[in-house]
């Protein structure tokens, strides 16, 4: 009798792949999970054909489709009915949206927002030490640093960041679907509303250049703005404030590897990459196919639901040697912590910057940082959203 393996799993350890899923070595690329929902989808944890496939324009990320693979009931609540603006279109249309936004996530425009990304991190470190010796790191820093960043990108008030935060943390981990729908709804009527001052009043964001392009003539409708707002505000800083919790306390539990980066800032770069690789705290990407995909001789058939374990696709030893260590020295490139093909993270040069600046810093400025409470004892997010600390005790 086959083993029945659920989707998605919570991790034991908050820096490791969930145990429950199958490894590559052990197994084929692909396997079987089961969702909430009783369906039995693909699950990948092969690299090289996690690769082939999020590049395979025969999966799509349309969750309105009945045969969609969805997470959780919550997840089901609101994209079944909706999907959000890039993420949930296949090209043509996809592409259309993501060209909009190119501009403003070039490398290029990364870097020249390095001086302002210090400057914030600097900031808040010196109310941090200030209040010290001890503090919650989730709300006293890795929360604002990329709030803040996508706030002053996009042109939204950061003096709103409570209202905005709160409907993010629902959306992504709402207690109920009506949270979920109720929490959406909200934070897009308040897009909705900014959208239309800027109309009136423009400012110098990425949301007011948006706007200035006005509606037709290839330019976003409203209701497309409103979308777009909300995925980048949301992806905008969920994900590099799990990055800068995680990574934080990663690196406490590594002493050896944190003694490396102390002793080498020109290190941080590439351990930035390492810990993405490591981390993998986007763990469940979500697709269906479209066609027959056949892959290394198991046909994927048209209809049925394909997932995709970043964190255990991460470790695959076939892409990189001894995949459970820390290692600052290797090449993590080709990771897939920010996913592979048209829809690989639109804000990935922004969050290396703030990654880079907020490690790089926090290491610099305190270097007594540790944990304020056995390791153990800190929570920690479940399996079925983006990977992170709920709070992180620190002192120094
Ligand atoms: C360390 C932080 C981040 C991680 C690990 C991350 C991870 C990811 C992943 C895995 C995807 C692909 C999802 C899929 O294919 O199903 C994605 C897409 C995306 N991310 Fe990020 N992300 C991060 C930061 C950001 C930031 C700072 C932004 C800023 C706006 C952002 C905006 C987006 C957008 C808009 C997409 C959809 C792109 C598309 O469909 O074309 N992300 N991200």
């Amino acid at each position: 009798m086959t083993k029945t393996v659920a989707f998605p799993q919570n991790r034991t350890c908050p820096y490791h792949p969930p145990t429950g899923y199958p490894r590559t070595e052990e197994e084929r690329p692909l396997s079987r999970v089961t969702l909430w929902d009783g369906r039995s989808v693909w699950l990948v944890t092969g690299h090289a054909a996690a690769r082939a496939l999020l590049a395979d324009q025969r999966l799509s990320t349309d969750s309105t489709r009945d045969d969609f693979p969805l997470p959780t009931e919550r997840a089901s609540a609101v994209r079944r009915r909706r999907r959000a603006a890039l993420l949930g279109w296949d090209d043509p249309e996809h592409n259309a949206q993501r060209r909009m936004l190119i501009p403003s996530f070039t490398l290029k425009r990364a870097e020249t927002l390095r001086p302002r990304i210090q400057e914030t991190v600097d900031r808040l470190l010196d109310a941090m030490v200030a209040q010290g010796p001890t503090a919650e790191l989730v709300s006293a820093f890795a929360l604002p640093v990329p709030s803040i960043v996508i706030c002053d990108l996009l042109g939204v008030p950061y003096a709103d960041h409570d209202f905005f935060e709160e409907q993010s943390r629902r959306l992504l981990r709402g207690p109920t679907a009506a949270d979920t729908e109720d929490a959406l709804a909200r934070l897009e009527d308040y897009l909705g509303d900014l959208i239309d001052q800027k109309r009136l009043k423009p400012g110098e964001g990425v949301l007011d250049d948006l706007v200035a392009r006005g509606s037709g003539d290839g330019g976003p409708e409203r209701r497309e703005l409103v979308q777009l707002a909300t995925i980048l505000l949301v992806a905008g800083h969920e994900t590099t404030a799990n990055m800068i919790s995680l990574g934080t306390y990663t690196l406490l539990r590594h002493p050896e590897r944190l003694a490396e980066l102390r002793a080498d800032p020109t290190l941080v770069p590439a351990a930035v990459e390492e810990l993405l690789r490591f981390l993998s705290i986007a763990d469940g990407l979500l697709r269906v196919a479209r066609e027959d995909i056949d892959v290394e001789g198991t046909v994927i058939r048209a209809g049925e639901g394909v997932v995709f374990s970043t964190s255990v696709i991460n470790r695959d030893a076939a892409a990189y040697s001894d995949p459970d260590s820390l290692d600052w020295a290797r090449s993590a490139r080709h990771h897939v912590a920010f996913g592979f093909g048209i829809h690989q993270c639109l804000g990935q040069n922004l969050a290396r910057a703030e990654l880079e600046i907020a490690l790089g810093t926090l290491l610099r400025r305190l270097p007594g940082l540790r944990l304020a409470v056995p390791a153990e004892e800190i929570p920690f997010k479940p399996g079925d959203t983006i990977q992170g600390m709920l709070e992180l005790p620190v002192t120094w």
